[in-house]
């Protein structure tokens, strides 16, 4: 059963923050958008006490834990694991399974799920509940075919109530706050999702998260945070903006004009940390070359312990573009790396182009405790017996 509600006036840390909130649907006014919100504050999800309004978004093929670790050290007051099928937990694959090692300096941390039946997703939450995690998010906006055509991600918008039993369910099966991220709907224009989501919080949300683009969009055109505004005026639960945040201004903009609780970011954060410091803190301007190299080559380590060298090898490649790209490095330097076959032979030319980074990952493996000791064991069971 969904727990009590909270008024709304006292869904963040009990300030009065919301100067901006839209009424009726209607926008916020100019004079609101101008409004400075400190990013530092906390709000809550339920009893869980996010410590700054920032988000890191969740991202398939991303949302690894050095990704996540590294977000928080960067001022991201949530992390969030990529999305994680629920019938390969039931089924217990090795690989889904995997996904759901959360280490001690993530938290506060939510694992997402997407399916589309109500018991394997309470089953899959309880795991979630068990290795440590501190929110159940569901998934109901992946657009992709793969996924919607089971029943599950955009398609749930089309469903709603088997949406509102999956919420049920989960929100029944556990104790953590159970959370769902939606897009707008799945054809262009809809607006589906502010008939959805009121429903979704009386079936026991404690919190949404919208990227107000149509499923149909995928990443076309712009997120449209209108939206947004006026599903914070419809219902009583914390609502956190995501869809094109990427610099400190577009943060304070969406959050003042929208009411929402927080912003999520995704893309932006893509081998740019320092884009959420800049967010939270409006401080720090763009990297050296050296503190990329050191942030990177710490990134690739972690990968690789966290998914071996095999996998990490491949799975990297997008990164080094990410970290390497706008004018950071040379063109030519970052084809190089994505020739090599090697994560040594990455780190050793990263190291030769930026030997001032040295310095910096000594710091850097001095501040940051080596994943493998932070890592959760999980629990025997979850590999299904000994
Ligand atoms: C590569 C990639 C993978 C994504 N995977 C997920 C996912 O697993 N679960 C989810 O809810 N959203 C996923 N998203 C959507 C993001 O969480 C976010 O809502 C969207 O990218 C808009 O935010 P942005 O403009 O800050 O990137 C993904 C987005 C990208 C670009």
């Amino acid at each position: 059963m969904p727990g009590p509600r909270r008024p709304r006036e006292t869904a963040g840390n009990g300030s009065c923050r919301r100067p901006a909130r839209s009424t009726g649907g209607q926008p916020a006014s100019k004079y609101h958008a101008t409004a400075v919100i400190d990013l530092r504050e906390s709000w809550k999800i339920g009893p869980v006490d996010v410590p700054t309004r920032l988000v890191l978004a969740p991202m398939a093929g991303v949302s690894v834990q050095a990704f996540r670790r590294q977000g928080r050290r960067y001022g991201a007051g949530l992390v969030c694991s990529e999305m994680v099928s629920c019938a390969g937990i039931e089924h217990g694959n090795e690989r889904t399974l995997g996904y759901l090692r959360v280490a001690a300096d993530e938290h506060p941390l939510a694992i997402q799920l997407f399916g589309s039946e109500p018991r394997p997703m309470a089953e899959a939450a309880r795991m979630v509940e068990s290795v440590g995690a501190d929110i159940v998010d569901l998934n109901f906006g992946c657009p992709v075919k793969k996924v919607t055509r089971t029943g599950a991600g955009a398609h749930l918008l089309e469903e709603p109530d088997l949406a509102c039993r999956l919420v049920e369910a989960v929100a029944d099966a556990v104790e953590l706050p159970v959370t769902v991220k939606l897009r707008r709907g799945v054809e262009n224009g809809s607006r589906a999702c502010l008939e959805l989501g009121p429903r979704l919080v009386e079936a026991g949300a404690a919190s949404l998260a919208l990227h107000p683009r149509s499923a149909q969009q995928m990443y076309t055109g712009t997120a449209d945070h209108a939206l947004t505004a006026e599903l914070v005026s419809l219902v009583d639960a914390p609502v956190v903006a995501s869809g094109d945040v990427t610099s400190r201004a577009r943060a304070q903009a969406v959050l003042a004009t929208t009411g929402a609780e927080a912003v999520m970011v995704g893309r932006g954060a893509q081998g740019n940390p320092w884009a959420l410091r800049e967010i939270v803190d409006g401080d720090g301007g763009p990297p050296t070359r050296e503190e990329v190299a050191a942030e990177l080559i710490l990134f690739v380590r972690e990968t690789v312990r966290e998914l071996g060298e095999r996998r990490a090898t491949s799975f990297l490649k997008k990164f080094y573009g990410w970290y390497l790209g706008s004018g950071r490095f040379p063109k030519p330097f970052k084809q190089e790396l994505l020739q090599l076959d090697s994560v040594d032979e990455v780190e050793r030319r990263l190291l030769a182009a930026a030997p001032g980074a040295i310095a910096i990952l000594e710091r850097l493996e001095a501040e940051v405790p080596p994943g493998d000791e932070l890592t959760l064991e999980l629990p025997i069971s979850i590999y299904g017996g000994g």
